[in-house]
């Protein structure tokens, strides 16, 4: 059984897929860490978001491979393990400005569609229930009010010691929602079959344990 997660930014997808893929004893796999890492590879190239042409040209000499240590998802780029580097805000940015482009788009959806024919997956991003896996048995649409989302985020930054506003990061997921929401190939949206979550007024706990008995329902 594979189970499709999307939503927006910061709805609480990967804390939600990872607690659960461990407890079902499925496989996560984070499909925004590959837009991320494909994205750091444009920014270190010093690349232009809106030069598709050399967006293009710099996809053919990107190598992204997903391994696994001790559970966790590590994305490799041309052999290099990039975790460590993708969850800065600049590169979540440049993804979600690049991750427009179709051929980018080929790429990835590839590869995550290969990674789910051989295990049971729970995939978690903006596309995955409408496009990437259109047959997965459970899917999910997860969001939250951007006030929500903005505090979940600034809590986030504070406890790593980060200075940050929270005006700013309001401004800055309002931003990303439009993009993705609005992009011509494969904009983040409901999948017709797929169950809304409202995490707004949830907890984490409240929300998996939503989330599960949907996918029991689904088995
Ligand atoms: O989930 P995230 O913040 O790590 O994703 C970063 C960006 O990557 C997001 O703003 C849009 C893009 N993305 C996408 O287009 N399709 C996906 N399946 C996952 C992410």
């Amino acid at each position: 059984m594979n189970i499709a997660i999307d939503g927006p930014a910061g709805a609480g997808k990967s804390t939600i897929a990872k607690r659960l893929a461990k407890e079902l004893d499925y496989i996560y796999v984070d499909t925004g860490a590959m837009y991320r890492a494909m994205a750091l590879y444009f920014l270190e190239q010093g690349i232009d978001a809106s030069d598709e042409k050399e967006i293009s040209s710099a996809s053919e000499k990107v190598d992204i491979t997903i391994a696994y240590q001790g559970g966790e998802q590590q994305v490799i780029l041309n052999g290099e393990n990039v975790n460590g580097r993708i969850r800065r805000e600049e590169v979540g940015n440049m993804a979600s400005a690049t991750s427009i482009y179709p051929v980018v788009r080929k790429k990835l959806v590839a590869l995550q569609q290969k990674l789910a024919a051989t295990a049971d997956v729970i995939m978690d991003g903006r596309d995955i229930g409408t496009c990437v896996l259109p047959d997965a048995e459970a899917k999910i649409y997860l969001t939250a009010s951007v006030a929500t989302r903005a505090k979940r985020r600034y809590d986030e930054l504070q406890a790593k010691g980060e200075r940050c506003d929270i005006a700013e990061i309001e401004k800055d997921i309002e931003e990303r929602d439009y993009r993705d929401t609005h992009r011509t190939t494969s904009p983040l949206k409901q999948a017709e079959d797929a169950v809304l979550v409202d995490t707004s007024e949830m907890n984490i706990d409240e929300v998996v344990e939503t989330i599960r008995k949907i996918c029991q329902e689904k088995q």
